[in-house]
């Protein structure tokens, strides 16, 4: 093989890789349908989690879950977090604030095997630095726990 055509090869099969690891970024459409945790409501307004989330997880994940938290390579869990409406008694959710990913990837050496990412309300990538932003805080509470935070417990309604 010449030159050229081995390096139009290499083009062909890193083409189809960069792309998958750009989608794998994306927010997971069907997430609605995967297992949902019980309401989780934070009313101390001095926590970055101040308001009311869900967590969500697929099946691989809660299996993980189920495994005392050892999840295999894609596993998704995803957080979806609203405000708490102003004015009501009893906590009731708000606009939706922010969406946060977490996806077992081995590529991501820096942030123990998985994958960080967050989004806004609609979906759009927010851009957040994974290693700076999102990895700190999980490694410190959950690093016997795959980095994982919630438990089974969370989706026991
Ligand atoms: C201030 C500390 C802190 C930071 C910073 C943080 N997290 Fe978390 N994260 C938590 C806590 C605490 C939970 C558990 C919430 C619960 O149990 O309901 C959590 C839960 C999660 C979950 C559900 C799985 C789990 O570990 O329980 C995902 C997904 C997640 N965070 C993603 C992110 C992403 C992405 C970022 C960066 C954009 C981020 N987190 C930054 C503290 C943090």
């Amino acid at each position: 093989m010449n030159k050229i055509a081995a390096i139009t090869v290499l083009c062909l099969i890193s083409l189809p890789t960069a792309l998958w690891a750009d989608s794998s970024r994306s927010l997971p459409r069907s997430y609605h349908s995967w297992q949902k945790s019980g309401r989780k409501v934070v009313t101390d307004k001095s926590s970055l989690f101040y308001g009311i989330h869900f967590i969500y997880a697929d099946k691989k994940a809660m299996n993980g879950y189920r495994a005392g938290n050892r999840f295999a390579e894609g596993s998704s869990i995803i957080i979806e977090h609203f405000n708490i409406k102003e004015g009501s008694g009893s906590p009731v959710e708000g606009s939706k604030n922010m969406i946060v990913m977490m996806r077992k990837d081995k590529r991501m050496k820096t942030t123990g095997g998985w994958l960080f990412a967050g989004y806004g309300a609609d979906g759009a990538p927010s851009g957040l630095d994974p290693v700076s932003t999102c990895f700190g805080c999980h490694q410190k509470d959950a690093a016997q726990k795959d980095y994982v935070i919630s438990t089974i417990n969370d989706f026991k309604k």
